[in-house]
């Protein structure tokens, strides 16, 4: 082990207590430039070191918190939807939907994550007017209605951009372009992943089938789809989902069942 001491004559004794001798050294020996230099980049390392190690944790954490608001989602979804697939078609057909609305990739991947999480507030609904297979009552309508907010509630606390992007897609998952829809917003104020999540959303669920209504044939949602152009969609998406370029795509999500 190496010890270090100032001798008056502007030399360091470094002592080495393992090898029982001394050695005498000018100053200038320890003190170049080029010693500061290492120290510099061996700083930077460990520098890079420990924002890569904080960037990896908060990583795990997103992660984390994600993976469990999926699964509260799940658990809602599957109350009224056997498979509990629905989530899931629903963040793929929006990822789609953004791509091919020229999305940067990065956007595409973060609305299909968000995406999934829409209807997570219907975990606040109870059975008899979540599954209740004829018409809602008045006050069961507005009960139903407040699965948006607490949708927005349950995600809202988030720091993290996915699940914030999730928050405003189930606080505004039922407005409608023409303003008719739970909260009168309309057109472009609505944002633009919560009017993909939107269409994704009502396509999936005209085409499976649920505890109150039989799924409808692909040409017949497609329709469905196109006479809602305007109304309940924004009508360039509606234009970008009717496309030949899209029903590749669309067919291969359907296969998946
Ligand atoms: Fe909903
Ligand atoms: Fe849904």
């Amino acid at each position: 082990m190496q010890t270090l001491a100032q001798s008056p004559a502007n030399v360091t004794v470094i002592s080495d207590a393992d090898k029982n001798e001394t050695l005498i050294m000018p100053e200038s020996l320890h003190t170049t430039p080029s010693i500061q230099i290492v120290d510099d980049q061996a700083a930077n390392v460990l520098n890079g070191t420990l924002e890569a190690k904080a960037g990896a944790r908060a990583q795990e954490l997103e992660d984390a918190q994600f993976e469990m608001l999926e699964e509260l989602a799940r658990n809602a979804e599957f109350r009224d939807n056997d498979t509990g697939q629905h989530i899931e078609r629903v963040g793929q057909l929006a990822g789609l939907v953004a791509r091919a609305a020229g999305l940067p990739e990065q956007r595409c991947e973060l609305i299909r994550q968000a995406a999934k999480l829409h209807d997570i507030g219907k975990i606040g609904i109870p059975d008899n007017i979540l599954l209740k297979p004829g018409k809602l009552l008045a006050g069961e309508v507005a009960r139903m209605r407040f699965h948006t907010i607490w949708g927005a509630k349950i995600l809202a606390a988030s720091r993290f951009p996915v699940i914030q992007l999730a928050a405003e897609i189930a606080m505004h998952h039922h407005e409608r372009w023409d303003g008719t829809g739970y909260n009168g917003m309309s057109g472009e104020r609505i944002p633009l992943a919560v009017r993909i999540a939107t269409l994704a959303d009502v396509f999936d669920v005209l085409t499976h089938a649920r505890t109150y209504k039989n799924a409808w044939p692909l040409e017949y949602a497609l329709v469905e789809i196109k006479s809602q152009s305007g109304r309940r969609f924004d009508p360039e998406l509606v234009e970008i989902f009717l496309s030949d370029r899209f029903q590749p795509g669309l067919s291969c999500l359907q296969s998946l069942g």
